[in-house]
């Protein structure tokens, strides 16, 4: 597989090597659940290409009661995530382009995993139908001229990137793939990347939000 090749040399650093561009992320998505849950409250997680394991440790800190799970299909990053986690929480590894999931989560989570998947719509569908409440995904956005460029140049060099998106045009995909955006921005870890992150809290017909 393209993306475990991509990713297997890489598992060992990558959480230093990526430390703010992925803290600025999780601290998005911890400042969000924190508004929704107390500490001590018992909910489910599951992170969709999970990596290393970092943000669901911690979201394991924030709510100890909080029941975590992931899916990734790097072998080194599942091993990562199950050694971090020990026996905090269910790691699975699984390909996202054909995974099946069995059963929903009050949370579910998808961090910069869909710029390498076959079929994004199918995983924003996913996501919708896998969330009981809330879902965060977020992506490079694909909005500065450097950005445009860097997104060619991966496209022509590397195997495991598929594509990636302006936020205009994610935003719509998000909502033709039937989900709610309730909050959305973009982030900046330095002055090259620009993230694009939604909190994709799910509303009812009247709109009341979870
Ligand atoms: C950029 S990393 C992001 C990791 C984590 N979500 C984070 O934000 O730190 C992308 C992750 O997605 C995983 N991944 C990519 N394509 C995948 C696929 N088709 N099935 C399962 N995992 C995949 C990779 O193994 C890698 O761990």
């Amino acid at each position: 597989m393209s993306y475990a090749n991509y990713y297997s040399d890489k598992t060992s650093d990558i959480d230093d090597r990526w430390f703010f561009f992925t803290q600025i992320q999780f601290d998005w998505i911890l400042e969000r659940l924190k508004v929704h849950y107390a500490p001590d409250d018992m909910f489910s997680v599951m992170d969709l290409g999970c990596g290393t394991g970092r943000l669901l440790s911690l979201i394991a800190d924030a709510f100890p009661n909080a029941k975590l799970n992931g899916v990734d299909g790097t072998p080194e990053m599942v091993k990562t995530s199950i050694n971090r986690l020990s026996n905090n929480a269910t790691i699975t590894q699984a390909n996202l382009n054909n995974y099946v999931p069995d059963q929903s989560y009050d949370v579910v989570i998808s961090t910069t995993v869909m710029h390498h998947l076959d079929d994004p719509h199918a995983h924003l569908r996913m996501v919708g139908d896998m969330a009981n409440a809330h879902a965060f995904i977020s992506e490079f956005a694909i909005d500065t001229l450097t950005l445009k460029l860097a997104n060619i140049w991966w496209g022509l060099t590397q195997k495991s990137h598929k594509q990636a998106w302006p936020s205009k045009s994610f935003q719509i995909m998000i909502r033709n793939n039937g989900l709610t955006i309730s909050d959305k921005t973009i982030l900046n870890p330095d002055h090259f990347w620009q993230l694009q992150i939604y909190d994709l809290t799910q509303c009812n017909i009247n709109n009341i939000c979870h």
